[in-house]
């Protein structure tokens, strides 16, 4: 058996136009055009290609992007001080403070600093607490794109037994709420649960967000599961360049799942898009404008 291999470049392109549409549209009827703000503190290579494309994908949907490049040696005061002035501004409808933020610097505590009406990485506490109790919120992009990706396999997730791997503010956590508010049956597991190998075997849904490649092997997976992988890992090849792997042994897992994302190609493209859509959904809460389509 070969796994179905879940698109993700060509459901995010979808996602994309949508957003796009969907901007030309309150732009012509309302006078408004989404904007999003991204800070990006220091030199941190993967962190500054995430942040080219931001930009580049946030103008390509017809909204406007506001790039803000701090050194590295950004006092928390000034970062704070910036992130003040985009709550006030009103052209700014979306936040994101790129992370890792470098070593000194308080990343919840700018979390915290961000209005939550333009928290588009949906982090902020007032937010997480609101999915949390199942009320509606700006929710991490990442989590978001897993179940937009999940759902292109399987029209309902209600019952099925699903594991996160990983208990991430940003991935693990969120994404305990999305699987909830499907009703799906959710095992988070984390680098101190027992018999990891096991609890994966019994779920229909696996979804790897632990940062380490090629940890869950073939003989982890449930013949048929799906299979949505999270990791971006950096690898040398042996050509000496780098090599992206994820979380998931892909090779052995294509032999067992019922469909899986890929390594690039998979969940990465999905966190744009779905930044595009929150900060879209912004905009539109704070114009005061009914929720868009997407
Ligand atoms: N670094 C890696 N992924 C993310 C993300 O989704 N949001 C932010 N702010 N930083 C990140």
């Amino acid at each position: 058996m070969s796994a179905r291999i879940i698109d993700g470049k060509l459901v995010a392109a979808d996602l994309r136009a949508r957003v796009a549409e969907e901007v030309t549209r309150v732009k012509r009827d309302h006078g408004l055009t989404p904007g999003l703000a991204v800070v990006l503190v220091g030199h941190d290579p993967a962190s500054e290609v995430y942040v080219r494309n931001k930009a580049k994908q946030t103008e390509a949907a017809g909204m406007t992007s506001f790039e803000h490049k701090l050194p590295a040696d950004t006092s928390q005061a000034d970062l704070m001080a910036l992130v003040a002035k985009l709550n006030s501004d009103p052209a700014v409808h979306g936040i994101l403070v790129q992370l890792p933020l470098p070593a000194g610097l308080d990343s919840q505590a700018v979390i915290n600093a961000i209005d939550p009406a333009k928290d588009v990485d949906g982090l902020n506490p007032l937010n997480a607490g609101r999915l949390a109790n199942g009320l509606p919120a700006l929710t991490p992009c990442t989590p978001l794109g897993c179940i937009i990706l999940t759902k292109t396999v399987h029209a309902s997730l209600e019952g099925m037994n699903a594991i996160i791997l990983g208990r991430s503010n940003l991935v693990g956590r969120p994404l305990v709420q999305l699987l909830l508010n499907e009703n799906a049956t959710v095992t988070i597991a984390h680098s101190r649960t027992r018999d990891l190998a096991d609890i994966c075997r019994r779920a229909d849904l696996v979804y790897a967000a632990v940062g380490r490649p090629e940890m869950v092997k073939g003989s982890w997976l449930k013949p048929g599961a799906t299979v949505i992988d999270v990791g971006i890992n950096r690898l040398p090849g042996a050509d000496g360049k780098n090599r992206l792997v994820g979380d998931v042994a892909y090779q052995e897992a294509l032999d067992v799942a019922g469909a899986i994302t890929p390594v690039p190609g998979g969940v990465g493209q999905m966190t744009v898009a779905c930044l595009l859509v929150n900060t879209l959904r912004a905009a539109c809460a704070i114009k005061g404008l009914p929720a868009p389509s997407v």
